[in-house]
C-alpha cells in the first residue's frame, strides 16, 4: 500500500473535527469520513467480501446485470463523475457499457489517495476511457468536473454503495439538493440505497465474527494516534453496532471498557471517558423504495427507474434532474 504525505491543512482540519466531536457535552462523536484513510479503505474492501455484509456485492450485481439497461436511459454524451469511487471495481460494468457507445470521461472523486491510485489500476485496461481523478470532498470535486464540461455534454453522477446512508435523513436531502444545484435539467444521478431488512441481519452486517468491522471502526482511534499523536490504548475500547429504530439506521460506536483519560496533544485535548461511554462514529440509514421516490421528489429529480437485488434488499435508483 502506498503512503502519502498528509498536508498541514488536512491535519489541522482533522484536529479541529476531533476536538469538536470529543468535547460534545452528551454523545461524543467523530465524522465517519475519517474512517477512510489508507488502512480504513483497505479494511472496507475486506468488509465487502464478508458473507454477513451483502451490501457491496448486491450493488455490484445490480450494476453488472443492468449496466446496459441503465446506460440506455442516459442522455448522450455524458461525463461520468463518481462520488466516493473506492477502488472503482464495481463501476467497471457501467463504464464498459458506456464505452461501447462513446469515448468516456470518468472522474472519480475520492478523499483517499490510495483508493484513487487503485481506480487507475482497476480500470485503465478499458478501451475508449480517460480517467481523471479528483482528490476532493464530494461537492468540491463535482463543481470542478461540472466546470470542465462542454455545453452539449451531460453529467452522469454515480453515488453508489449507499454512502448516502451515512447522512441522517435531513442531511441526505440537503446533500442531494446541493448535487442537483450543480446539475442541469436532463443530467442523471445513479443512487445506490441499502433497503430495510430484518434487524438481526442488519446488526450482523456491522458486527462480523471475524472482527473486520471492529478493526475498521477502531482504526479511527489508531488514526488519531498516528496523525495527532493521540494516546488511545486500543485494547481499552471495543466496537459496538446498534440499531436505531427511530432513525432506521445502524450505528457504529466505540465503547470505553473503563473509566479513563486520553491525551491527544496535536488536538490540544485531554478527554475523559466514563466506563461504557461511547463515541458515535457512523450511521448507515436504511430506506424503503418509497423513501427513495420521496427523496427524488424533494430534491429536484424524478426517479426514472429502480432496480432491486433479489438476494440482498438493495436498490439502484436512476434519478433525472428536472
Ligand atoms: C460504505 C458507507 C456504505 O455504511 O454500510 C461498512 C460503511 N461501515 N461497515 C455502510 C461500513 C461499516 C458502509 N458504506
Amino acid at each position: 500500500m502506498q503512503t502519502h504525505a498528509i498536508t498541514a491543512d488536512l491535519i489541522y482540519e482533522f484536529a479541529a473535527d476531533v476536538r469538536a466531536g470529543l468535547t460534545q457535552p452528551k454523545q461524543k462523536e467523530l465524522p465517519s469520513k475519517y474512517l477512510y484513510d489508507d488502512v480504513g479503505s483497505g479494511l472496507f474492501e475486506v468488509i465487502s467480501l464478508l458473507p454477513e455484509y451483502g451490501l457491496t456485492r448486491a450493488d455490484e450485481r445490480l450494476l453488472r446485470r443492468h449496466a446496459r439497461d441503465i446506460v440506455e436511459r442516459l442522455p448522450i454524451p455524458v461525463i461520468v463523475a463518481e462520488l466516493g469511487s473506492g477502488s472503482g471495481k464495481k463501476t467497471r460494468w457501467i463504464l464498459e457499457a458506456l464505452c461501447r457507445r462513446q469515448q468516456t470521461y470518468y472522474c472519480p472523486i475520492e478523499i483517499s489517495p490510495a483508493a484513487l491510485a487503485m481506480v487507475h489500476r482497476e480500470l485503465s485496461d478499458l478501451d475508449s476511457i480517460s480517467i481523471v481523478g479528483f482528490e476532493r470532498e464530494y461537492l468540491d470535486g463535482l463543481l470542478e468536473v461540472a466546470a470542465r464540461r462542454d455545453d452539449h455534454e451531460h453529467l452522469f453522477v454515480l453515488f453508489l454503495g449507499s454512502t448516502i446512508g451515512n447522512f441522517d435523513r435531513p442531511a441526505g436531502t440537503k446533500f442531494l439538493r446541493e448535487v442537483r444545484r450543480i446539475l442541469q435539467p436532463g443530467d442523471a444521478l445513479l443512487l445506490g440505497t441499502d433497503l430495510e431488512k430484518p434487524i438481526p441481519q442488519l446488526i450482523g452486517a456491522y458486527n462480523d465474527p471475524l472482527g473486520i468491522t471492529a478493526a475498521f471502526n477502531l482504526n479511527l482511534l489508531s488514526r488519531i494516534n498516528r496523525e495527532l499523536q493521540g494516546e488511545f490504548d486500543l485494547r481499552q475500547f471495543e466496537h459496538e453496532a446498534r440499531f436505531n429504530g427511530e432513525a432506521r439506521s445502524v450505528e457504529m460506536h466505540i465503547r470505553s471498557k473503563r473509566k479513563q483519560r486520553v491525551a491527544i496533544p496535536a488536538a490540544d485535548l485531554s478527554v475523559e471517558f466514563q466506563e461504557g461511554e461511547t463515541i458515535w462514529t457512523e450511521s448507515s440509514h436504511k430506506y424503503s423504495r418509497h423513501d427513495v421516490l420521496r427523496m427524488a421528489m424533494m430534491t429536484g429529480f424524478h426517479c426514472e427507474a429502480q432496480w432491486i437485488d433479489d438476494q440482498w434488499p438493495f436498490a439502484e435508483n436512476l434519478f433525472i434532474a428536472k
